[in-house]
C-alpha cells in the first residue's frame, strides 16, 4: 500500500513538475521593438498562406460594408497552444481592428456590440494541456441580425479553432465539429443576409460538412489558419482585396473525418498501427475514394486566372517540366505549379499521385507571363522494397514500365504531360533493413487491388518484419576508437578555433565527468546558464568546461518564434507557412528570423516542426506543414537555410512519427519500412540533405518498440551513415528509463549515447533531483558492454564541433 500511495504521490508531483516547467517564463525585456522587416515579411507569409476555398464573385470585397460575426474577430487565435506557439509578441492584429482600418467598410454597430461582450466575457486560456478549442459564441437573435443585414451589403462569419502540444483535437463540436451556436449563427446570418464569407480562422482542418447543409447562401470560403501576429492585417488584406490569395491546400479536406485512412488506426495509447501505410491523405484518396474529398490537396483558388503551358522533357536522370504561365484575368497574383507522377506498378502498389516538385510564379500582372522550371530526378520516382517484392529487398526500385507526369493547379486537375520508360528494373539505392516493424506485433498493411471494374481497391497484405538480429555485432563493429586521456594541458576551445590546437587534442583532455557533461544539457528549462526564457542550455553545462571556452548553447522554441523572457516575433503557424508553397518567401523570413535570434541571443531554434499531418486530430497539425513529404521537405529545408544564413541554427523535430500528442512519450507507431522511408523520413532526408541543419531533434515515442532517443537505426544508419548527418542529435524534452535489450548492463544514458543521440535535452532525470547527475552513463563507462571512451568522445566532438560555430559576441 505504502510504495502504491508512494507511486501515485511521485506522479502526482512529477505531473506539477512537468506543467511547471514547460510553463511559460515571465517576461523580463520589455523593449516591445520588432525589427520592420520581420513584421513585413510575417504579414506577406500569412497573406500567401491563406486559401481560399470558395468564392462565387463576392470577394474581393472592395469598398462593401460588411457586419462581421463570430467573436474570433475580437479575440482573434494567431497560433495553436504550447511550446510552438508561446511566443510574447508585442501585439497580435485582430481581424476586426485590421478590417475596420482597410478599404472595406465594418458596421459599426455589431461590431460594438461585439467588442463591448467580449470585454465582458474575456477567453479563459486554461493551462498546460487544457487549453480551449473554441471559445463561447456571443448570443445573437433574429432582430440583430436582421438589422445587420439591412445596414450591410454582406456578412463576414469568424470561426476559431485552437489546438495545442499534449493533447489532440477531439470529434466533438467546438473542436473538429461546428458548435450548435455556430451553427445557429451560420443559419441566422445566411437566411438574412445575399452573400455570407466564412472565415476559418484555426490551425487544423477542421470538419467542412456544414458546407453542404448550407450550400450557395455561403459565398465565400477563406481558410486563414492562424497567422501569426500580423494574422489580422493578412486576411483584411485578402478580404479587401489589397492581396490576391495565393495558397493552396498542403492537406485534403474529406467530406467527413470517417473518410480518412488513419481514422480507425489514430489516438490509441499505446500502440498505432500505421495500417493505411504509403496511402497517407491524397495518395489514399485520389487513388481509392476521390468522391469522399471536398477540397483536393494543393487546391487554392484567385481573384484572377492563369493559363499555363507545360512542356516536359525526360532523359535518362532527369525529368525537367517547364511552364508557362500568364496572368489572364484583371488582377495580379501568383499562381503555383504543381508536378505529380504516377509509378509504373508492378510487384509494389503505386497511388494514383505522388507529388515530384512544384514553383510558384512572382506576381504578375494582367497579361504577364513567366516561366517556371520543375526539375526532379528520375530516382526520385523509385520506391523501397521492403518485402523483397521486386527481388530487390531493402532497395530503392524503379519498376519497369511507364512513369506518367501530371501537372497541373491541384492534385486532382493535374492533367497527363508525358511519360517516362524505364525499360528493365533498376535499383537505385540499395541500403540495409532498418526500423522494421516487430515480429511480436504483425499488423495488416493496406495495397492495391482491383474490383470487377478494374476500378482499385484498398486490398490487405501482411507488413513485413524484421529479419536482421544483428544489431549487438554491428553495434560493436561500428565502436569509434577514442583518443588516449591526455589531462588538462591547457588547450582552449579558442586555440582549436585559431587553428593552434586539433578538436582531437582539445577532447583527449577531457575527463570522462566533462564528456558526460557535454553529453546532456543544463538539466532544466530557463537554465540559469542561457538567456532568460531559454528551453534549456547544453555544451558549457559544467565550470571546468566554461573555463576551457566551451560556451553555454541556448536553445529556444520554435516554431512560431523565439519562446523567451522577451518580446518577439509571432510568425505564422507552420501549415499556414507551408501552404503559401513560396520556398524563397519562407527563406528570406527565417533570415530575418535568424538575425531576431542573433539579437535575442539565443543559439539554437527548436523549429521547424516537420511530422506528417497524418491525421486532421493531431493537437500538433498546426506546427506542422503537410499531409506530403515533398512539401513538408521543402518547405523545411527553406526554413532552415534562412535561419543558418544568420549563423545561428535550425533543429528540425521530432524525428520522427511524432504523428500524434496521446500518451506521446510512450506511444508504439508501428509503420512499415516503405512507409517510413516514403512518407515519415522523407521530408526529413530532403531537409538534411539540402539545407544541412547543425542540430535534430528525435521525437519522444517509439518507432517499431524502440524509442527514437535510443534508435540507433534510425539516428545511426540512416540519419547520419545514409544521409550524412554530421551535427548534433538532441533529445525531445527528458526521455524514458530503458535497458539496452542487446547490450544488458547498458541502460538510459548510455544506451542513448550508443545510438548517436549525442544531447538528453535539457539534460535532468525523471524522478532526480535537479542539480543531480544521473548515473547511468559513468557507471557503464569501463564495464564489459559498457559505453567506451571513443562513444562519449564521439558525442562531445559532435557538441563541440557545434560549440565552434556559435557567434562570439565580437562577430
Ligand atoms: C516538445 C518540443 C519542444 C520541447 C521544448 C517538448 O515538449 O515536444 O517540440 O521543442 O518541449 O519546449
Amino acid at each position: 500500500m505504502a510504495g502504491k500511495l508512494k507511486k501515485l504521490r511521485d506522479s502526482v508531483l512529477r505531473r506539477i513538475i512537468d506543467r511547471l516547467s514547460q510553463s511559460s517564463a515571465e517576461l523580463v525585456d520589455s523593449d516591445p521593438t520588432l525589427n520592420a522587416g520581420m513584421i513585413t515579411l510575417c504579414r506577406e507569409a500569412a497573406t500567401e498562406g491563406i486559401v481560399l476555398l470558395r468564392n462565387d464573385g463576392t470577394l474581393p470585397l472592395q469598398r462593401s460594408r460588411v457586419a462581421v460575426f463570430g467573436r474570433v474577430q475580437v479575440d482573434y487565435l494567431v497560433v495553436g497552444y504550447g511550446s510552438g506557439g508561446d511566443v510574447k509578441s508585442p501585439y497580435r492584429r485582430n481581424l476586426l481592428d485590421a478590417l475596420v482600418d482597410s478599404d472595406v467598410a465594418v458596421d459599426e454597430e455589431l461590431a460594438t456590440r461585439y467588442r463591448e461582450w467580449t470585454a465582458a466575457n474575456p477567453v479563459d486560456e486554461g493551462h498546460w494541456g487544457s487549453w480551449p478549442f473554441s471559445f463561447p459564441e456571443m448570443p445573437l437573435d433574429d432582430d440583430m441580425v436582421r438589422s445587420a443585414a439591412s445596414r450591410a451589403d454582406a456578412a463576414i462569419v469568424v470561426i476559431g479553432r485552437a489546438a495545442g502540444e499534449s493533447r489532440e483535437n477531439k470529434l466533438e463540436p467546438g473542436s473538429y465539429y461546428l458548435t450548435e451556436e455556430e451553427l445557429a449563427m451560420l443559419a441566422a446570418v445566411t437566411t438574412e443576409f445575399a452573400r455570407t464569407i466564412v472565415v476559418l480562422d484555426t490551425g487544423n482542418v477542421v470538419d467542412m460538412a456544414w458546407l453542404g447543409e448550407f450550400g450557395e447562401r455561403i459565398s465565400a470560403v477563406v481558410l486563414a489558419w492562424q497567422g501569426g501576429m500580423e494574422a489580422g492585417n493578412a486576411v483584411a488584406d485578402v478580404l479587401s482585396g489589397a492581396a490576391n490569395p495565393s495558397g493552396r491546400l498542403t492537406a485534403t479536406i474529406a467530406a467527413r473525418y470517417e473518410d480518412y485512412p488513419t481514422a480507425e488506426n489514430f489516438g490509441h495509447r499505446t500502440f498505432n498501427n500505421y495500417a493505411e501505410d504509403i496511402f497517407v491523405g491524397y495518395r489514399y484518396f485520389e487513388t481509392f475514394a476521390p468522391d469522399r474529398v471536398l477540397f483536393p490537396f494543393g487546391f487554392g483558388l484567385s481573384y484572377t486566372t492563369f493559363s499555363v503551358s507545360p512542356v516536359v522533357s525526360i532523359d535518362h536522370d532527369s525529368v525537367t517540366v517547364t511552364a508557362t504561365v500568364t496572368n489572364t484575368g484583371e488582377r495580379a497574383g501568383k499562381h503555383v505549379i504543381q508536378a505529380y507522377y504516377r509509378a509504373s506498378a508492378g510487384a509494389l502498389a503505386q497511388p494514383a499521385r505522388q507529388l515530384a516538385g512544384f514553383a510558384k510564379t512572382d506576381l504578375l500582372g494582367p497579361g504577364q507571363s513567366e516561366t517556371v522550371t520543375i526539375a526532379f530526378p528520375v530516382s526520385q520516382m523509385a520506391s523501397f522494397d521492403d518485402s523483397g517484392a521486386t527481388g530487390h529487398a531493402d532497395a530503392y526500385v524503379l519498376e519497369a514500365g511507364e512513369y506518367e507526369i501530371f501537372v497541373g493547379a491541384d492534385v486532382r486537375s493535374a492533367a497527363r504531360v508525358g511519360a517516362h520508360t524505364v525499360s528493365a528494373p533498376t535499383v537505385t539505392r540499395q541500403l540495409t533493413e532498418s526500423c522494421a516493424p516487430d515480429p511480436a506485433h504483425p499488423f495488416q498493411r493496406m495495397t492495391l487491388s482491383h474490383d470487377g471494374a478494374q476500378r482499385a481497391v484498398p486490398a490487405w497484405e501482411a507488413t513485413p518484419t524484421r529479419t536482421r538480429a544483428d544489431r549487438r555485432s554491428r553495434v560493436l563493429a561500428q565502436l569509434p576508437d577514442g583518443v588516449p586521456l591526455t589531462g588538462d594541458v591547457g588547450i582552449t576551445l579558442g586555440d582549436v578555433r585559431d587553428g593552434t590546437a586539433s578538436l582531437e587534442q582539445f577532447v583527449a583532455q577531457l575527463t570522462p565527468a566533462e564528456l558526460e557533461a557535454l553529453t546532456r544539457g543544463d538539466r532544466v528549462m530557463n537554465s540559469a546558464l542561457g538567456t532568460p526564457g531559454n528551453a534549456g542550455v547544453f555544451g558549457g553545462t559544467v565550470e571546468s568546461l566554461r573555463v576551457k571556452g566551451v560556451p553555454a548553447i541556448t536553445t529556444t522554441d520554435g516554431p512560431s518564434g523565439i519562446r523567451l523572457a522577451a518580446y518577439a516575433s509571432l510568425l505564422p503557424c507552420g501549415t499556414a507557412l507551408a501552404s503559401t508553397w513560396n520556398t524563397s518567401l519562407l527563406e528570406e523570413l527565417a533570415r530575418n528570423h535568424g538575425q531576431e535570434m542573433r539579437h535575442k541571443k539565443t543559439d539554437v531554434l527548436l523549429s521547424p516542426g516537420m511530422n506528417i499531418q497524418r491525421d486532421p486530430l493531431c493537437g500538433r497539425n498546426f506546427e506542422y506543414f503537410s499531409e506530403d513529404p515533398v512539401v513538408s521537405g521543402k518547405t523545411a529545408s527553406a526554413i532552415v537555410a534562412g535561419i543558418q544564413a544568420a549563423g545561428v541554427a535550425a533543429c528540425p523535430k521530432h524525428l520522427a512519427c511524432n504523428n500524434q500528442e496521446t500518451n506521446r512519450s510512450r506511444n508504439d507507431s508501428r509503420v512499415s519500412q516503405r512507409a517510413l522511408r516514403e512518407i515519415y523520413l522523407r521530408g526529413f532526408e530532403i531537409c538534411v540533405v539540402e539545407s544541412r541543419p547543425r542540430v535534430m531533434m528525435t521525437s519522444y515515442n517509439k518507432i517499431n518498440g524502440v524509442w527514437a532517443h535510443y534508435n540507433d537505426d534510425l539516428v545511426t544508419t540512416i540519419l547520419r551513415n545514409e544521409w550524412g548527418f554530421d551535427g548534433v542529435v538532441i533529445t525531445d524534452w527528458w526521455m524514458q528509463r530503458a535497458h539496452d535489450p542487446d547490450f544488458p548492463g547498458l541502460r538510459d544514458n548510455a544506451y542513448r549515447v550508443r545510438g548517436q543521440v549525442d544531447v538528453l535535452m535539457p539534460g535532468g532525470m525523471r524522478g532526480l533531483r535537479r542539480d543531480k547527475t544521473d548515473s547511468s552513463l559513468l557507471d557503464s563507462y569501463g564495464r564489459a558492454d559498457g559505453v567506451t571512451l571513443g562513444e562519449m568522445q564521439r558525442s562531445a566532438t559532435n557538441v563541440l564541433t557545434f560549440a565552434l560555430g556559435v557567434p562570439r559576441s565580437t562577430d
